[in-house]
């Protein structure tokens, strides 16, 4: 008789620890603060919907910090979950590559672990459990293997520029140049920062058309979509044929994009996933848990010419 009742205690108690652990790998309960660097684009704020939604959809409660493009304000952000000690750990989407490293020591000296997600860091990667991106470096070949096909390898570019010292523009930039670097007709002929912004992208290329013979640009490399409707609008209404007298290439595959494509304005776009969420999670979990990480976890996307290859992939 004394046995049964403590097989019964044990059974009781392993179908109570059997649940608590599979919250345990799905996230539920756990706090976890996430800084983002802010909402400049349509891929950011698709970005924070989907990290928000995958935070729910498990039962993280998840600390929402807007940075508004400032890394101070991300430091700022960090700094005071690691001195409030009230997150068991960190996402982080760093707005540029430079400049971590005290804060992320701080974050390991209080045993909080950090996930970077989508642009990178240049700390030492002993100081962050793992990233979650795409690789950025073959965006930017993507997009200029395209264009070198579409131009025979004949081409004047105007490259829109993201925000300088991020690693997505950085990285989009020296992929684009290793391939037409390999082409002597392709020659990147003005490259200005419009900061991933739309409205930055139109005045930008406005200012380009303006300086530059329109006749004498072949083709516009937007760092981001949103850029490159910016210069869509730009180039319509210096009375030229987006898509036709200059052709334009970006990153990201928002649904704007899709648009544009349909309308015949834009001629291609590199997909940028925004489902990062669900594998940095995973990623802090792991860890939590004691599993090994690897250093990067990659996030795939392809170049599409047209919605109807987009939606038969997705
Ligand atoms: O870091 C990724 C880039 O940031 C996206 O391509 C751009 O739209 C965003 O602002």
């Amino acid at each position: 008789m004394r046995n049964i009742k403590w097989i019964v205690l044990v059974v009781v108690i392993l179908s109570m620890i059997a649940p608590m652990a599979m919250a345990q790998d799905s996230g539920e309960g756990l706090t976890i603060g996430f800084s983002q660097i802010g909402s400049e684009s349509a891929w950011r704020t698709a970005f924070t919907n989907a990290v928000k939604a995958e935070a729910e959809a498990r039962g993280i409660n998840l600390l929402f910090s807007d940075a508004q493009q400032e890394q101070e304000n991300q430091i700022a952000a960090m700094q005071a979950w690691i001195a409030q000690g009230d997150v068991d750990a960190i996402v982080l989407a760093p707005v540029v590559v430079s400049g971590w490293d005290v804060v992320l020591e701080e974050a390991r000296d209080a045993g909080i672990p950090v996930v970077i997600v989508d642009r990178n860091v240049d700390s030492d990667p002993s100081l962050y459990v793992t990233r979650v991106s795409s690789d950025f470096v073959h965006e930017g070949r993507l997009a200029a293997a395209w264009l070198v096909q579409a131009t025979s390898g004949n081409c004047n570019i105007v490259e829109l520029y993201g925000t300088v010292g991020s690693a997505a523009a950085e990285d989009r930039a020296t992929g684009f140049r290793e391939v037409i670097g390999m082409f002597s007709g392709m020659e990147i002929i003005a490259s200005e920062t419009g900061n991933f912004v739309r409205t930055e992208g139109k005045q930008v290329m406005e200012s380009i058309l303006s300086s530059e013979d329109p006749a004498n640009i072949c083709a516009v490399f937007a760092h981001n979509d949103d850029m490159a409707i910016g210069a869509v609008e730009a180039i319509k209404e210096a009375g030229l044929v987006p898509a036709e007298d200059i052709l334009i290439v970006s990153v990201d595959a928002i649904p704007d994009i899709f648009d544009s494509l349909d309308a015949g304005e834009v001629n291609a776009t590199v997909e940028l996933s925004p489902f990062m969420g669900g594998p940095a999670f995973d990623a802090a979990i792991a860890y939590l848990n004691g599993e090994d990480v690897p250093k990067w976890i990659p996030v795939g996307g392809g170049l599409y010419t047209n919605r109807a290859d987009y939606d038969a992939t997705h």
